[in-house]
């Protein structure tokens, strides 16, 4: 049994294929830690033609995914409890701790659509959970779904090789990371900051710290409940 399985249903398999195999997310598929399905939605499209989208009543620009292809794939992956994430610009805003949360979970069905959207029906009888990756508007759903799930398999235990790599990440304790740096000690002049050559690990973590702050004061004191005052002089 791996410790995750997702399933996500996509107009767009191809898009994320690859992605999938590899590098940490790659390694945990073949270890059997995580279990990732993806499904191409034509694959329920019922009728003479096969169309998966029709245009919204009431008018309006685009055209809308129909409901019968997606209540078909919903239906053949979903299990009793799991959660079932549709990806949309109109969603939820994805966070750190949301990704925590779907990380607890032993089984998410996500569904991506075209940016135009789904009819409505799906939304309301069969996705828990709506969640968009941003504030801008992408072609379709399916990258959206490959950054959710990446961020989410990251809290799930033995798909990083090193689990205090969470602890440090941007977004702990609602603070951006510190900066670092690697050898060599000295790269076209430009120095590494005494204080990590020190040994004094307090304060390493007392500067560390100090850093985190300005990093966030400056560019996301939203995080700290700051307003930004951007036109501040
Ligand atoms: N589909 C289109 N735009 C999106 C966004 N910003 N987040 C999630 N899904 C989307």
């Amino acid at each position: 049994m791996p410790e995750l399985k997702i399933d996500l249903l996509t107009l767009f398999p191809e898009m994320v294929d690859g992605y999938f195999a590899q590098s940490m997310l790659g390694r945990a598929v073949q270890n059997g830690i995580l279990e990732i399905g993806v499904h191409n939605i034509r694959d329920w499209a019922t009728g003479k033609h096969l169309n998966t989208d029709d245009r919204p009543f009431g008018g309006g620009a685009g055209m809308l995914m129909k409901p019968e292809p997606l209540f078909g794939a919903i239906e053949a992956v979903a299990t009793p409890g799991c959660q079932v994430v549709y990806l949309c610009p109109d969603g939820e805003l994805l966070n750190q701790k949301m990704c925590g949360e779907l990380a607890a979970t032993k089984h998410m069905v996500l569904l991506s659509g075209h940016y135009e959207g789904i009819d409505q029906r799906v939304r309301d009888a069969l996705v828990t959970r709506e969640v968009s990756i941003g504030d801008y508007v992408l072609t379709n759903g399916t990258i959206a779904a490959a950054v959710l799930i990446d961020a989410v398999c990251r809290y799930v235990p033995g798909v990083l090789g090193e689990e205090k790599s969470l602890v440090q990440d941007s977004f702990n304790d609602n603070l951006l990371s510190f900066p670092q740096w690697t050898r060599p000690l000295e790269y076209r002049g430009m120095k590494v900051p005494e204080v990590l050559l020190s040994g004094n690990h307090a304060q390493i973590e007392r500067w560390r710290n100090e850093q985190r702050l300005a990093k966030t004061r400056a560019r996301r004191p939203d995080l700290l409940g700051e307003e930004y005052h951007h036109n501040d002089i």
